[in-house]
């Protein structure tokens, strides 16, 4: 927990990104590891994460993020994107997965939990579908945020693009894909000088109520 803590002072939001510098794969597929296992709800993960270096594509979306400068200069782009059809057909492949993984038959106690899991999923409007496949997008961005950190990489969420044009200009919609929330990866500029500011957070006794 020591460590944990060291890491989290250590981790803070990038602006600048030194561009000259590459994330190695084999820490990448760390990230990506990281991710892959955050826990979702029901164990659906109803989202689609993407991983962005091309150059080109990241001029586009900069345009479409302000111009943010982390989305061309980070080593790495990753864009998280949830489905927008999660129904029952979705569901039936995640159970197959199941049975696949387990070496277990879905008749039984399996396929009550697998009715439960769609009726619970088709009793939501389909505003609260996406704010609840959102929940689950931002719950693996921090996964991979503290992933990072441990491994010395930085990692910085942005909400700042326009969530439509990542969408278009990723051919998102087609794909019944929409982006949420992005996250810039690589290593800070040595002449960022957001590395030295002291961290703000809401004091604890503001924070936690303790009962
Ligand atoms: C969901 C989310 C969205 C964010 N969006 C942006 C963004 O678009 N641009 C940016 O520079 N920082 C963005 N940030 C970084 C926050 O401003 C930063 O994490 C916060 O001020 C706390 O500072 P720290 O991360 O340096 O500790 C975002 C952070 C989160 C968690």
């Amino acid at each position: 927990m020591e460590n944990t803590t060291e890491h989290l002072n250590w981790r803070y939001g990038v602006k600048r990104y030194d561009s000259a510098k590459k994330v190695q794969q084999e820490d990448m597929d760390k990230l990506q590891d990281a991710i892959r296992m955050a826990p979702s709800s029901f164990g659906l993960q109803p989202f689609k994460v993407l991983f962005i270096e091309d150059a080109e594509l990241r001029a586009k979306l900069s345009v479409a993020s302000f111009h943010q400068p982390q989305v061309t200069e980070a080593s790495c782009l990753i864009v998280f994107a949830i489905e927008t059809n999660v129904d029952e057909a979705f569901v039936d492949a995640y159970f197959s997965n199941i049975c696949g993984a387990r070496g277990v038959k879905l008749e039984g106690s399996l396929e009550k939990h697998r009715d439960s899991v769609v009726h619970a999923i088709s009793r939501k409007q389909n505003e609260e579908r996406l704010a609840w496949a959102t929940h689950q997008a931002y719950l693996a961005l921090g996964f991979l945020l503290l992933a990072a950190a441990e491994l010395k990489i930085d990692a910085n969420a942005m909400e700042g693009f326009m969530s439509a044009q990542y969408d278009e200009i990723l051919g998102l919609k087609q794909k019944g894909l929409h982006a949420v929330v992005i996250a810039a990866v690589g290593y800070r500029h040595p002449e960022d000088l957001y590395q030295h500011m002291v961290k703000v957070r809401r004091p604890e006794n503001e924070l936690f109520i303790k009962i």
